[in-house]
């Protein structure tokens, strides 16, 4: 970290708490007008909260799902950590089974899964252990992708950030806004402009939000807009978080993403994905084999439960997109830069 910058002050908001006896979950349904916390005390209240997107971003539902299992334990008794495996198996699987996009979720239960068959008599302390262990590192790895990231971008910058990547999405700090906290912090990135990523406005309703409780400036713009602002020349990078970053480099992220590393080539702009290396799936070859989640038409014909669209209307709702990596400049996970990814330097990096 840059020791003589103060982040923290940057960084205010958290999506979750764990009390010792429940998961509190910041309610993102509601955001922007209403805080609530949401108190889940078992696996399958964490699945629901899971789907319901009432906590989301993909290192968040990650997290979240490893304190589900934590929870789903407190039904069981067993007498070892393999024993427990065994018995929570059908809970892991409902948590997993909650969206299938993002590899965060099965990465952060394969993880909770080898704590409890290392583990023995104490298998329940070490699930809590690997939970806390699994939000620690995700917080220190957004740290750290804050700094290479930002070491990318040149003074007196614009960027444009798709979704909510931040510490409503993460365990704090964020992935791509983690870089734009880091990049506004040392005086590098001047312009910040969020679209509002229709339907479900994690743009609108979250990013401008949480940048705003931090205090860092920033333009909402309309997703349409995006193109027209790229001409505009006031933006010299988009900068975006990702949900399965493949062996070859294509990534998925929250739909939208796509046109928009379309548009940055067109334009001679940058574009960054910024990620953990949980994000990353050596085991998917490229992103046409990764599942798209597709969500309720509703959140298309309406607006805040208001119907906005005539009766009868169809609507299709795939709520992710895939960016093939030849439109990717530079992949930033905890473990360095990845500029131009190829498979060679995938495998390189997150190989074996
Ligand atoms: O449907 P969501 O809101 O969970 O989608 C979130 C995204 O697509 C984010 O860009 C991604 O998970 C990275 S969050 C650090």
């Amino acid at each position: 970290m840059n020791e003589a910058i103060d982040y923290a002050c940057y960084d205010h908001v958290r999506p979750l708490k764990w009390t010792g006896e429940a998961l509190e979950l910041l309610d993102q349904r509601k955001l922007p007008f209403h805080v609530e916390w949401v108190r889940c005390t078992s696996g399958d209240e964490v699945a629901e909260a899971i789907r319901q997107l009432i906590v989301r971003g993909a290192p968040a539902i990650g997290i979240a799902a490893a304190w589900g299992v934590v929870l789903a334990a407190r039904g069981i008794v067993a007498d070892n950590g393999a024993e427990a495996a065994r018995k929570l198996d059908v809970d892991l699987q409902r948590l997993n089974a909650a969206r299938p996009t993002a590899v965060n979720l099965a990465w952060a239960l394969a993880r909770m899964r080898d704590a409890l068959e290392n583990s023995g008599h104490d298998w329940r302390g070490a699930l809590e252990l690997e939970a806390l262990a699994i939000a620690d590192e995700d917080l220190a790895a957004n740290r750290r992708m804050g700094e290479l990231g930002a070491a990318l971008i040149e003074a007196n910058s614009g960027v444009l950030t798709h979704c909510n990547t931040g510490s409503l999405a993460t365990a704090g700090f964020g992935t791509a806004l983690g870089v734009i906290r880091a990049g506004v912090a040392q005086g590098k990135i001047t312009r910040v402009f969020a679209d509002e990523t229709r339907p479900w406005l994690q743009g609108a309703r979250l990013t401008v939000w949480e940048l705003q409780q931090d205090g860092i400036d920033a333009t909402l713009i309309a997703d349409s807009a995006a193109s027209h602002l790229m001409k505009t020349g006031a933006v010299q990078w988009v900068v975006v978080g990702a949900d399965r970053i493949c062996a070859n480099g294509d990534t998925a992220n929250k739909i939208g993403t796509y046109q928009l590393a379309i548009a940055a080539k067109h334009h001679g702009l940058k574009f960054m994905v910024v990620a953990p290396s949980s994000t990353v799936d050596m085991a998917t070859a490229s992103g046409d084999l990764i599942e798209i989640e597709e969500r309720d038409p509703a959140e298309l014909l309406g607006i805040g439960g208001v119907r906005t669209v005539a009766e009868g209307i169809r609507a299709w709702n795939p709520v992710f997109d895939v960016t093939p990596s030849g439109l990717i400049d530079a992949i930033v996970t905890e473990r360095g830069v990845i500029g131009n990814p190829t498979p060679e330097k995938m495998e390189a990096a997150f190989g074996g």
